[in-house]
């Protein structure tokens, strides 16, 4: 392990944006498929791979949403939490925000009985075992209308009082954040936090409209904010946090390389910018690799990786005991 792979492990640190549904690894894909008799159209591990190869958003969707098709039982979504809190924890992270899909497993007949006993038992053995701290953010898919979303949320009561926010996500473009008005200011009645997807293909007015209309607490990427200077002094002046996922905007073309990506611009700008996985399983790497390839890329200083943690404990919905420990503990690492 190099001297920064290991500094940005040992760096405690929040992941507040990542799909639950995206951390699904080729080889769990496969053995959920045999246990479920499911018929993937791929014939190896190595075919998956083979298929990630993604030109922009939609390109990657289309695959990610087949390879969810793998998941039925209760134990099977437990499982998943289970592979992504143990990673998680090996990367320093101390609190996971964890964003699921529900429509795509209603969809299929999958319902809140099956995925929400499955996640829920994985959090409280990983927080009884590892002593990470999770909280599970329900997801709207944006490509629904919003009356999809309604109803789904009316389907999640029984949960309701175990969900920490509601987000939005799913295909961007044409698919403005206005238009889920209705289901965000419901969940805000029920005290949920809110989260939304915009500016990652999306332009700067879905970003302004996630933050006038939905009045969300977190953009979720918000990359596309960048050419609109008044946007990118809002963002600063408010302290809104952006959930960037560098490795992602370059697998889905938002970026050619990581060397162009706006991360560092971006925090030089006064933003306040955390550095998460997305869907790590599809983008290759979770988010310790996101912190250590964007830092070789952009050249971040040791000081730039414990803003970027900091910045991650503080942007989270932990309670405040809880992030001023780990704010805490975060000022104790020895910078070398
Ligand atoms: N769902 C899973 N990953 C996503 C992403 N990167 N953007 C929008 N919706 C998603
Ligand atoms: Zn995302």
């Amino acid at each position: 392990m190099s001297s920064l792979d290991h500094f940005v492990r040992g760096l405690p640190k929040a992941e507040l944006h990542v799909h639950i549904e995206g951390t699904l690894e080729p080889e769990l894909m496969f053995e959920l498929a045999e246990r479920n008799g499911v018929r993937l159209p791929y014939s190896s591990v190595d075919d998956v791979r083979a298929a990630y190869s993604f030109t922009d958003l939609q390109s990657f969707l289309d695959i990610y949403y087949a390879g969810a098709s793998v998941l039925c039982e209760q134990q099977d979504f437990d499982d998943l939490m289970t592979a992504y809190l143990h990673r998680a924890h090996a990367d320093g992270v101390r609190r996971a925000e964890i964003m699921f899909d529900p429509q795509t497993h209603l969809e299929r007949g999958v319902d809140f009985d099956a995925f929400m006993p499955g996640f829920l038992g994985a959090i409280e053995r990983a927080e009884a075992e590892l002593g990470i701290s999770c909280g599970l953010i329900m997801s709207f898919l944006r490509h629904m209308p919003v009356e999809s979303a309604i109803e789904t949320f009316a389907e999640s009561a029984p949960y309701h009082d175990v969900l920490l926010a509601v987000g939005l996500d799913s295909s961007e473009i044409d698919h403005p954040p206005a238009d889920f008005l209705p289901v965000f200011e419901l969940a805000r009645r029920h005290q949920l936090h809110t989260v939304a997807h915009a500016g990652e293909e999306g332009p700067p007015e879905y970003v302004w409209a996630a933050l006038d209309v939905l009045r969300v607490e977190r953009i979720d990427h918000g990359v596309k904010a960048e050419p609109d200077a008044e946007l990118v002094a809002r963002l600063a002046t408010d302290q809104m946090p952006l959930t960037m996922c560098p490795l992602s905007n370059v697998a889905l073309g938002g970026f050619a390389r990581l060397e162009d990506h706006n991360l560092k611009r971006m925090m030089d700008r006064g933003v306040k910018v955390t550095i998460n996985s997305d869907d790590p399983a599809y983008f290759g790497g979770y988010v310790g690799d996101n912190y250590v390839q964007t830092a070789e890329a952009l050249g971040l200083t040791r000081d730039d990786l414990v803003t970027l943690a900091a910045n991650s404990i503080e942007a989270s919905f932990a309670p405040d005991e809880a992030k001023a420990a780990w704010l805490d503990e975060l000022r104790t690492v020895p910078v070398v």
